[in-house]
């Protein structure tokens, strides 16, 4: 039997602090009713001390919400923990994320602290947060870059504390996939209390490594995965939802699942690419507008003679209408005469040789021969 993966989508959080993307309560309500449908199994709605108007986004979510925990950020500050506590109060199911920085670069040069200091203030926020909801996940900031030994014991300190989920962030997305998959495997051997609670990944791309991290963080025992719609986030983003889905219903014998309807995965992206003002790259893996397109010559013959030769998975899997062939210098005749036959053209041999030469001549100009194009020159 298969693993389930619990898919923890921050979009609205850590995707939506990127600058130009903020949005209203109401489009936030919006987004966070897409996600539910999609099968988030968690939503991180805002953090609520930081303004006003991301305090009322978590209430209205978390009125709005039913099928999915909504979740509230805060830092290891009572305030903070208070007004999150406050947000969640119309949440079916609430949690509160609440954490600080624990590599000793943070240590020093954020809080000017100490590692004893940070342990005991993580302590007692967790205890805190726990006063408002039986949920409570801890996250230990650059993790990434902490030392294991102090990550060990400030996990098991905070699940002693009452921490369900520890998160442990990849924040400056500094870690190499086989570093990050052994730091969690490493956490769930020698922390004595792990199998109270459940270990949380959260990279971030600046290497452009977040998925396979997350990857490697899955394959060694983390169980949740925190994720935004088309991978945006600080700087270069974070992990992005539709890859991790896609690679693990792809690698089906991995033996892990997700509650992910995967077939909404293009129109929610087209969604959140609308309305956080944020277009999303042309060759983006799974959602990007060329990811099921074929234009080489070579590709598009192997594609139309099966579409396994070239795709690892159906288009209309992630919710694309069908694969598509780009007409360009680069195509073959036997894409042209697919096109073709397509707009109810067929042709003998010697009239397609001279229709694809005058077909180069053209494409050799424009960077993409549509349709139009082609029936101008049938004609
Ligand atoms: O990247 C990070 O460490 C974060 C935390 C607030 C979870 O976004
Ligand atoms: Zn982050």
């Amino acid at each position: 039997m298969s693993q389930r993966i619990y898919i923890f989508d921050t979009t609205l959080r850590d995707g939506e602090q990127v600058p130009g993307c903020q949005l209203t309560t109401k489009e936030k309500v919006i987004v966070a009713k897409e996600l539910e449908r999609l099968g988030v199994d968690i939503i991180e709605a805002g953090f609520p001390v930081s303004s006003p108007g991301d305090f009322q986004s978590v209430v209205e979510v978390s009125r709005a919400v039913s099928g999915s925990i909504v979740c509230a950020l805060s830092r290891c500050v009572i305030a903070d923990i208070d007004a999150a506590g406050e947000a969640l109060k119309f949440a079916k199911r609430g949690r509160i994320h609440t954490g600080i920085g624990s590599s000793d670069i943070h240590i020093k040069n954020k809080f000017n602290s100490t590692r004893e200091q940070i342990l005991e203030q993580a302590v007692r926020s967790v205890k805190h947060a726990r006063k408002y909801v039986d949920d409570v996940e801890f996250y230990a900031e650059d993790a990434g870059r902490a030392d294991l030994d102090f990550l060990c014991r400030l996990t098991e300190a905070v699940i002693s504390a009452g921490a369900t989920v520890v998160n442990i962030p990849d924040t400056t997305g500094y870690c190499l996939p086989g570093e990050y998959g052994d730091k969690i495997k490493c956490i769930y051997n020698s922390v004595p209390n792990v199998d109270k609670a459940t270990i949380s990944i959260h990279c971030h791309n600046d290497l452009g490594l977040a998925t396979a991290n997350s990857l490697a963080g899955i394959m060694n025992g983390a169980r949740q995965v925190e994720v935004t719609m088309n991978g945006i986030g600080e700087r270069a983003g974070n992990t992005a939802l539709e890859e991790v889905v896609m690679a693990l219903k792809v690698h089906r014998e991995l033996g892990f699942e997700t509650g992910i309807d995967s077939t909404r995965l293009f129109p929610v992206s087209q969604l959140i690419s609308e309305m956080m003002r944020m277009p999303v790259q042309a060759n983006k893996a799974i959602v990007g507008r060329n990811a099921f397109a074929h234009s080489s010559g070579i590709h598009q013959d192997g594609h139309l003679k099966n579409s396994e030769n070239y795709e690892i998975m159906k288009p209309q899997d992630v919710g694309v209408d069908k694969s598509s062939i780009l007409l360009t210098a680069r195509s073959g005749r036997h894409a042209l005469k697919h096109r073709l036959e397509l707009l109810g053209y067929t042709y003998d041999k010697p009239t397609l040789d001279s229709i694809y030469s005058r077909f180069l001549d053209m494409a050799d100009v424009r960077k993409e021969v549509n349709d139009k194009d082609l029936m101008e020159l049938v004609r």
